[in-house]
């Protein structure tokens, strides 16, 4: 996710302002750190891996000299966190210095294109490019303007970036530019900033432009012009007067991170589906191979394996076998062996038992494949091929957004696997695609239209002493975490089941007013999942249901429904399901007056067995 930052200052170092706007910015990513400035014809970099304090301590961040300056705190996407990795990045003279926060998608052929032009790649992140671009337009055309040469790189990127550039030719101006990654500019008498977000510059002053996608920008201390990348032409906008308390602004005035990442998650969808091709090509060639498949995590990211076992069966005739990670050594660490591959899930990719149990995989020579959030965790260290999911920090305790970016990766490997095996049509192929493309924004309809119905229904249900959540097929696995949500955050008991097993015991429960809240994609399990609804109303439930929109059928058999768009396929809809139940949980703790940021009892990252 990334933070950055940078500034240009009528009077006084920029350095040590850089730095504590950066420490303002740690929660958008901290594996590693840099700031450059300015003097003399020359730019200054320091950076290296490792939390902002720990870097200052090493290197003493404020006594880089100059009154113009850029800063990054990193969240690693491409590339691990390393010296050679951390931002600024420079071209080959050393001229120009770039930051960005986003992921370019056609990094390498930018870079094999400009490798055979000569230029020397330092590190192995994506925005490298950038600089090396840059410059290769000012080289190949000695007329060119500074801004002119960043507008011409800029075209050529492919995916999101937000970016600040120095120039050392340049000393008065930063060229920024933006493409669905978050920037601001805030200003002042004395001083114009740029930012990820405004908790940066907060302190410094409370005017600030919103820069939209598309936009590039000149910043010197004569004022901020505004050009459309697309044509060039120029945007008015009058900076606004932001009243934000500096809590309020870290949490972009939501009151909790846990909404605001779960309102995050159209963006954090974009991102994980930008995860690079090679290696989900890798995975799927690993998974194809092997005689036996393990899905293996803990908690919400069990959950996401749950779900994938029916993606890849479904989706590319896979058998693959969900485990938790606590269980795995005892259930399966005798017998996996030279012919098995494991699939470890891990927001954290420090979970000790999903590192336990890929551990014992590798002692018996199975493959460990990963997939986590943190590029630099031990799960990638040990992983033969990991993908990262992209997500950036996520605070909450209870996992939103890396849930549904897991999935989404996972649906994408399925997808990659299917074809890989030629089991499915090409034409039900392009449609899932197509429809896995098209998540983010139906997420986001999810979350603007149901918000409100959640919360009324969180309002009427807030007493309930216990919860069911029930459905079939695969959203089983969204009806499981469902539950965890609501149990770990509103202290609600709560019991999931696959439906079909509700009248094998669970059923026992239910008296009259019970909440039962039923997941009811629109797939193949849908006329079943009517019987198991009207079971429950004969006893007296309360059926709150999760339905496609316009399922009349189940809508009028339910007190109360949240509807999701329509046309979900079946394998994808644990995503947009998920959703309403996230919001949920959420509601009914607020409800019950709890912190839902801090349930009791858990840790973001449990490091014990
Ligand atoms: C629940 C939650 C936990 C984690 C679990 C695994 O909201 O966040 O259940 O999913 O502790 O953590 P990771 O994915 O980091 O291995």
């Amino acid at each position: 996710m990334c933070g950055i930052f940078g500034c240009i200052l009528r009077h006084g170092n920029a350095a040590p302002l850089i730095h504590a706007a950066l420490k303002r910015l740690e929660y958008r990513g901290y594996d590693s750190v840099g700031e450059a400035t300015i003097t003399d014809g020359k730019i200054n970099i320091k950076k290296d891996q490792g939390k902002i304090d720990e870097v200052h301590a090493k290197l003493n961040l404020d006594d880089l000299p100059g009154n113009i300056g850029v800063g990054h705190t990193r969240w690693a996407t491409h590339g691990a966190p390393l010296q050679v990795n951390a931002h600024p990045h420079v071209d080959c003279t050393g001229q120009l210095a770039v930051i960005h926060n986003g992921i370019i998608e056609n990094f390498s052929e930018l870079k094999g294109e400009l490798e055979t032009r000569g230029h020397v790649f330092k590190s192995r992140t994506d925005t490298e490019v950038i600089p090396h671009l840059i410059e290769d337009y000012l080289k190949s055309n000695p007329s060119m303007s500074f801004e002119d040469a960043v507008h011409e790189a800029v075209k050529r990127l492919v995916g999101s970036y937000s970016i600040a550039v120095l120039n050392a030719r340049e000393p008065e101006k930063i060229v920024c530019a933006r493409n669905e990654s978050p920037l601001v500019i805030g200003v002042n008498q004395d001083a114009v900033y740029f930012a990820s977000d405004i908790p940066a510059f907060l302190p410094l002053t409370n005017r600030v432009i919103i820069v939209d996608d598309g936009e590039i920008l000149t910043l010197s201390l004569k004022g901020v012009d505004i050009k459309k990348i697309a044509d060039l032409k120029p945007v008015q906008r009058e900076p606004k007067i932001i009243d934000w308390t500096p809590e309020m602004a870290v949490k972009k005035g939501y009151p909790h991170f846990m909404i605001k990442e779960i309102h995050e998650q159209p963006e954090s969808l974009r991102n994980a589906l930008r995860a690079q091709e090679h290696y989900v090509d890798l995975m799927s060639t690993f998974l194809d191979r092997a005689r036996e498949v393990f899905l293996v995590a803990c908690g919400t990211s069990y959950h996401a394996c749950l779900a994938a076992s029916y993606m890849f069966s479904k989706l590319a005739f896979l058998a693959t076998y969900p485990v938790f990670a606590s269980e795995f050594v005892e259930q399966h660490g005798k017998s996996v062996n030279i012919e098995s591959t494991i699939l470890a899930v891990s927001q954290s990719g420090e979970t000790a038992d999903t590192l336990a149990s890929v551990n014992a995989a590798r002692q018996r020579a199975a493959t460990v494949l990963g997939l986590t959030n943190v590029i630099g965790s031990t799960l990638t260290r040990v992983a033969r091929v990991y993908i990262g999911q992209q997500s950036g920090p996520e605070i909450g305790v209870a996992a939103t957004k890396t849930f549904t970016a897991q999935l989404s990766v996972l649906a994408h490997i399925a997808l990659r696997l299917a074809k890989k095996r030629g089991k499915v049509s090409q034409d039900e192929m392009d449609y899932i695609s197509e429809r896995l493309s098209k998540l983010p924004d139906i997420v986001e309809t999810v979350i603007q239209t149901q918000e409100e119905k959640v919360k009324q229904i969180a309002k009427k249900y807030k007493d309930a002493k216990a919860f069911f959540f029930l459905g079939r097929g695969i959203s089983t696995a969204t009806a499981y975490e469902g539950r965890l949500k609501l149990m770990e955050i509103a202290y609600a008991p709560a019991i999931a089941f696959p439906a079909g097993e509700s009248k094998h015991g669970p059923i026992s429960l239910v008296e009259s007013g019970f909440p039962v809240i039923f997941i009811c994609a629109k797939d193949e399990t849908h006329r079943t999942l009517i019987g198991n609804i009207m079971e429950m109303k004969a006893r007296g439930a309360s059926i709150i249901a999760v339905v496609e929109e316009g399922d009349e059928e189940i809508k009028v058999l339910a007190d109360d429904y949240v509807e999701v768009p329509k046309g979900i396929p079946e394998v994808l809809s644990p995503i947009p399901y998920a959703v309403p139940l996230q919001m949920l949980a959420y509601y009914v703790s607020v409800e019950r007056g709890y912190n839902p940021d801090m349930p009791r009892n858990l840790a973001k990252s449990v490091t014990v067995k």
